[in-house]
């Protein structure tokens, strides 16, 4: 099972960026607790961040036959990309959006999450440790996925014998 986590504008700047808001905790340092949870349940994982809209685009398709599950914080774009909610919408799988801060009670603007209606969840308000909530929902949902696959395997098996 493989996991892309897809990081929009600015995260590059964690640890630096509005601490009071999003933590002092750099991306880098997400990105090896992920690693350490991805080992655990034998999950393959890569990382990616970008500032670019078509970019990101580009990594959510680049998902599609290549990996099981997206974790996807599209930042800024979250309240305002099309292009991203379509791209999840094509790449049709498990999909979990993560913002560290509390979308809900900021401004109004970012109450409003363009991409989050075409993904599984949406995990948000609980700092880093979203990452890790997605995570493990990520390996729930792709473990029960794994399970109905090996159900219906046996199933066909047992018909055909
Ligand atoms: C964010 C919330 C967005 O509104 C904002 O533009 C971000 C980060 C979060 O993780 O809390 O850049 O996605």
């Amino acid at each position: 099972m493989k996991v892309v986590v897809i990081q929009g504008p600015n995260l590059n700047l964690l640890g630096h960026r509005e601490q009071n808001i999003y933590g002092p905790m750099k991306l880098e340092e997400i990105h090896t607790q992920m690693e350490s949870i991805a080992k655990q349940n034998n999950m393959e994982i890569e990382f990616f961040q970008s500032n670019l809209e078509g970019e990101i685009v580009d990594r959510v398709q680049e998902c599609i036959g290549d990996a099981d599950g997206i974790i996807i914080n599209p930042a800024a774009y979250t309240h305002t990309s099309i292009a991203i909610r379509d791209a999840i919408s094509a790449a049709a799988m498990p999909t979990v959006e993560v913002h560290i801060s509390n979308i809900n009670r900021r401004e109004e603007f970012r109450a409003k999450s363009l991409t989050a209606p075409v993904c599984t969840g949406q995990i948000s308000g609980f700092g880093p440790f979203g990452y890790h909530l997605a995570m493990i929902s990520m390996t729930q949902i792709l473990g029960e996925i794994d399970a109905q696959k090996q159900a219906q395997a046996a199933a066909q098996a047992k018909a055909k014998a």
